[in-house]
């Protein structure tokens, strides 16, 4: 049978499969240390699996309103004016089966044949993927380890073209936990407004913020700036909520309703039990919140201290999220194990079947010199996963 060509272009989450090859191994056996997770290693806080046993045994187990429930848009509203300073009615807030759902909404309901859609470089690896599905011409903008793996507004400027129709901001970043400022948005800002095209902020790590860092949503900047973004967030990251799958959208009034109306002919809404303890989870104690980022802190400042004492690498200091992203530019053209290292590819390669530690290529991201590594595992491993890596590279 033959796919269609949207089908035919997808090309397979890296980071999954990395994962599903490190997840096999480990079944078979063989002691890896994972650095592939995308998600917090904790367990969902108790007070927010309580809210959905709660639902269940009260029958909320029917269909919701498409969008979400009354109950859980409110706390989403509540919550970005709380957090965010944005005040948005329920029209304007659309939830869905997690903040990957929401976006591949935000870029059907934007984008068409023929508009380019500008992805900062490293880029998180579902974009490129769902900008091309929306029939959409991604156009990659480059940012480097020496500017923190942020664009300047400069950057922005020469890639703005007749026909963008979409920037994408995802701050802090996967896979380079890079934040930006109040000052670094604000001149973004600057040329977003001008130019007036819409703005996609993907604000899902927000909480994982470390070193009193502040997160800055862009929609909270002008009048203007809030009319043109959507803004993308969640509960999987902040209350390590990754399985229940709720994400949610909140945009201008004409844009959220198209989204919905998408959704209404595809998933419908979100799991009813999952939307219940999503209440919970934004409007409920954070107390576990603050304990995720106090280990979340400890394991990045243990890893980066590490990482940067390895000959080769270069690891910036993350602002936020659970990932760090070392570069290892001076370390390619050398030989590990019989085989010539020639990017961050060659690397994981070699990694996982010699020291059993599994790593992301960054070339899931847009920059194969660099490779990410997520701290979302205990710190025990992360001692292990380490001095494996350091072992391997002291060969090379
Ligand atoms: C930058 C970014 N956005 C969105 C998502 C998707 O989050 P969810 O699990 O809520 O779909 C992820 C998950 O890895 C992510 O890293």
């Amino acid at each position: 049978m033959q796919l269609a060509d949207r089908a035919r272009n997808i090309n397979p989450s890296p980071t999954l499969t990395i994962d599903a090859k490190a997840k096999k191994m480990i079944a078979n056996g063989v002691n890896v240390i994972n650095f592939g997770a995308g998600e917090p290693d904790f367990d969902t806080p108790v007070n927010i699996k309580k809210a959905a046993v709660a639902a269940v045994n009260e029958g909320m187990t029917k269909y919701t309103p498409v969008a979400g429930t009354e109950a859980l848009r409110k706390a989403i509203a509540e919550k970005f004016a709380r957090d965010n300073g944005l005040e948005y009615a329920a029209g304007q807030i659309v939830v869905s089966a997690g903040a990957k759902h929401s976006l591949y909404n935000a870029f059907q309901v934007l984008c068409q044949e023929g508009d380019e859609v500008i992805l900062p470089a490293p880029y998180w690896v579902s974009y490129l993927e769902q900008v091309k599905l929306a029939g959409a011409k991604p156009v990659i903008l480059p940012a480097g380890l020496e500017n923190n793996f942020k664009i300047t507004p400069e950057e922005l400027e020469q890639a703005v073209t007749p026909r963008t129709k979409v920037f994408v901001i995802n701050s802090p970043s996967n896979p380079t936990g890079a934040v930006y400022t109040r000052g670094e948005l604000a001149a973004l800002g600057n040329i977003l407004e001008k130019s007036g095209i819409a703005i996609i902020s993907d604000e899902i790590y927000e909480k994982l913020i470390y070193d009193g860092v502040e997160h800055v949503s862009i929609a909270s900047l002008t009048p203007a700036l809030k009319e043109q973004t959507v803004v993308i967030n969640g509960v999987s990251k902040s209350y390590a909520m990754t399985g229940w799958r709720i994400g949610y959208a909140a945009a201008a009034a004409p844009v959220a309703k198209a989204m919905a109306d998408l959704q209404g002919h595809s998933t419908s809404n979100p799991t009813s039990i999952a939307q219940a303890a999503a209440i919970e989870a934004l409007a409920g104690e954070q107390q576990a919140v603050h304990e995720m980022v106090a280990q979340f802190v400890r394991r990045r400042d243990y890893m980066v201290e590490r990482l940067n004492a390895m000959p080769g690498v270069v690891c910036n200091r993350p602002g936020g999220a659970f990932y760090v992203f070392p570069e290892i530019r001076q370390l390619l053209g050398k030989w590990c194990d019989g085989k010539k290292i020639e990017n961050a590819t060659d690397l994981a390669g070699v990694m996982l079947e010699k020291a059993h530690v599994a790593i992301v290529p960054g070339i899931a991201f847009g920059d194969d010199s660099c490779f990410r590594l997520s701290y979302a595992t205990s710190m025990e491993n992360i001692k292990v996963g380490l001095d494996r890596i350091e072992n391997l590279l002291g060969t090379m």
